[in-house]
């Protein structure tokens, strides 16, 4: 059975929705057992109440918190974060400054990766966001996994739109109004399929 581990941070919930999408796109496929997680919410629970984030976040608090010894456990990892500035989130980078005995193992070496992305706007960093997850992945030694063109949805020139080649993302607008379309969530849902398809075959 091939584990694929969806991680995702999310402060107003538009992340952990794509996540739920990915997570679902996986889950059907045969072989694969899908775990999702959130990384530790860093930022004092003053500062979340003054922004709105504490009650956006209750939606997804039953959701368990991951670890380094949780994700070295997987075959596949699916992570997702908001962009900060073109980068992912600080609490995003510090879980993943805190896997020094999975890089130092080589415990994440050969194992498949792929990432998935909020932004405000539309042209506000996804792809570079998504690129700091693939630096990362490399340094593990994964293999990285994207979204192909044969998934139209990332062409779609009907609607504004996250998702690409890099990843499925999703637009919250400045002021978090707008949630995941369903062209959005159908990206995540395919991109998940397609990690968990060859986290099956890479294990069996
Ligand atoms: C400090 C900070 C920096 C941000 N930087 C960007 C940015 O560079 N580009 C952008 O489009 N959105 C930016 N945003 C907006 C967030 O990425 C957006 O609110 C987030 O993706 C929503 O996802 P969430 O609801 O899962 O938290 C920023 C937000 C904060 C708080």
């Amino acid at each position: 059975m091939a584990i694929v581990q969806v991680v995702f941070h999310s402060t107003y919930g538009h992340v952990w929705r794509l996540a739920e999408a990915i997570a679902d796109g996986a889950r059907g496929v045969n072989g694969t057992e899908v775990r999702q997680h959130r990384v530790p919410e860093l930022l004092p629970e003053e500062m979340l109440r003054a922004t709105g984030a504490w009650d956006a976040q209750q939606q997804f608090a039953h959701v368990p918190v991951a670890t380094p010894e949780l994700i070295g456990e997987a075959d596949a990892i699916i992570v997702g974060t908001p962009t900060r500035f073109g980068n992912m989130s600080f609490q995003m980078r510090a879980f993943w400054d805190s896997t020094v005995n999975l890089w130092f193992g080589g415990k994440l070496e050969g194992k498949l990766g792929s990432a998935f992305v909020g932004t405000g706007t539309q042209h506000g960093g996804a792809e570079s966001t998504l690129t700091t997850i693939y630096n990362t992945f490399i340094h593990h030694g994964m293999l990285i996994i994207g979204v192909p063109y044969s998934v139209r949805e990332i062409m779609n020139m009907d609607e504004i739109t996250g998702g690409a080649p890099y990843g499925a993302g999703t637009l919250s607008n400045v002021d978090g109004s707008r949630l995941p379309s369903e062209n959005e969530l159908s990206i995540g849902r395919s991109q998940g399929k397609r990690v968990a398809e060859f986290a099956a075959k890479l294990v069996g």
